[in-house]
């Protein structure tokens, strides 16, 4: 039996109010990879309870870590020696906990095997398989895609120049590069987000960051680091952009992190001429964080390319739903990586808002809209991707009558209680329980 449960979404109401979101994705699964293999006790707070984060909790526990859960957002991590974990580790849905943890179990005295879903596994892993490799790794994807098989191999430090953006490959480098002999040198072709960076060097970690270039010398054993996640931008953004298009909005975010390499919708939303107003109040886990109060406004076509995809490149699909509320052209190019996130994200969008009755030109790299057009309700479905099922919703709450969002158990894997959160701020978003 699967879960896979609907939203039934009735639009004509404003968002109206003050919330937090839940705990940042990419802190989350951070704060638990590295407190694992870090010495002493780590007390987190803020964590995410959700599908992704709590696939990596599940795995680094697998590998002998003691964790002391004392709620579902807070728990105890007792790090240092992982030991063999008895079956493969399941990543689920989980492309950055795979990726990551991968690049830990490279540099491991024990075998291992890297797995997920069925989804997670037509996902590319070369991009880390071939790096580590050159790292004198042992380690196989199948065709190069998921399960991955990796043995006990000596590591050496590389110097690699990234072929992409990508977080996620440069967190695999790097953690290897804790095991490695020598230092490993990373250029980055643009600025993806720096959790990684941030977080290893709150825990000692000898490591030098230049906008293109990161070396870390390895060495320095890590020690434990107590965090406080912040809200997740990239959770925020389904309400920014809800209360940007949807009139008469007024809502007020609290607690979310402001890193730079991750504010890009802020910028772009606000070129476009959005009404959005942002405090910072404080720093966690090594982030601004801060207070985002966004009014409902008319906002304006725009071009999106270059630097500023990667500090926005999981809003992609809620940013097509507030293009086709913008007055004019809005063209996007240089996204290409949308195509191998948990679906290609920018076929599904293009595909499920036409049953809406958008008109959307899909490019190789991006897409292109002219608006403002009048969404109708639909049945629509999210393609067991979260980002696809919470931005179908906010469509949804701006079109003229009521839709379904089929497959909406998968917002849980970023963003556990989205419903309730936009009950709370006024509008009608049911969910529906069904099986399969
Ligand atoms: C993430 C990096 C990004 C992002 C993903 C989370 C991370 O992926 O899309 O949701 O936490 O490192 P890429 O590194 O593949 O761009």
């Amino acid at each position: 039996m699967h879960i896979r449960d609907s939203f039934t979404v009735t639009p004509g109401a404003p968002l109206r109010g003050e919330t937090i979101v839940p705990g940042d994705k990419s802190i989350s699964h951070r704060a638990v990879f590295f407190n694992a293999i870090a010495g002493g006790r780590a007390h987190i707070k803020g964590w995410l309870p959700a599908g992704d984060t709590e696939a990596s909790l599940r795995a680094v526990r697998a590998l002998g870590i003691p964790i002391e859960r004392i709620s579902p957002t807070e728990m105890i991590i007792d790090g240092g020696m992982l030991h063999e974990p008895e079956q493969a580790l399941d990543l689920v849905n989980s492309g950055t906990g795979i990726r990551l943890l991968a690049g830990i179990m490279a540099g491991q005295s024990f075998p291992s095997v890297l797995d997920g879903s069925e989804q997670l596994r037509h996902r590319p892993m070369n991009r880390i398989v071939t790096p580590l490799q050159m790292m004198g790794a042992d380690i196989h994807g199948k065709d190069g895609y998921a399960p991955l098989s990796v043995k006990p191999a000596k590591l050496r430090g590389i110097e690699y120049r990234m072929p992409i953006a990508s977080a996620q490959v440069k967190s695999a480098i790097l953690l290897a590069g804790l095991f490695a002999e020598g230092q490993t040198v990373i250029g980055q072709p643009g600025p993806a987000r720096d959790h990684t960076e941030r977080m290893l060097q709150a825990m000692g970690a000898k490591l030098t960051v230049e906008p293109e270039m990161i070396a870390l010398e390895p060495g320095n054993p890590l020690t434990a680091v107590d965090f406080t996640v912040p809200g997740d931008i990239s959770s925020a953004a389904f309400l920014i952009v809800a209360a940007c298009i949807i009139p008469d909005s007024h809502i007020t975010l609290t607690g979310i992190s402001l890193n730079p390499t991750r504010t890009g919708i802020l910028d772009v939303l606000q070129e476009m001429g959005a009404d959005i107003t942002v405090v910072e109040t404080g720093l966690e886990a090594g982030d601004p964080v801060g207070t985002i109060t966004v009014k409902h406004s008319q906002l304006k076509g725009a071009r999106v390319g270059g630097e500023v995809v990667v500090r926005m490149i999981d809003e992609f699909p809620i940013f097509m739903v507030a293009a086709l509320a913008a007055e004019g052209q809005t063209y996007v190019r240089d996204a290409g990586e949308l195509r191998v996130k948990e679906t290609d994200r920018l076929q599904v969008m293009t595909e499920e808002l036409l049953k809406m009755g958008a008109q959307i030109n899909e490019t190789p790299d991006g897409f292109y809209i002219v608006g403002p057009q009048k969404l109708n309700g639909a049945e629509v479905y999210g393609h067991d991707d979260h980002r696809i099922s919470m931005s179908l919703v906010v469509a949804g709450l701006a079109a003229s009558g009521s839709s379904k969002v089929i497959d909406a158990r998968c917002t849980a894997d970023s963003f556990p209680g989205y419903a309730d959160t936009l009950q709370k701020l006024g509008v009608s978003v049911v969910v529906n329980h069904e099986e399969q």
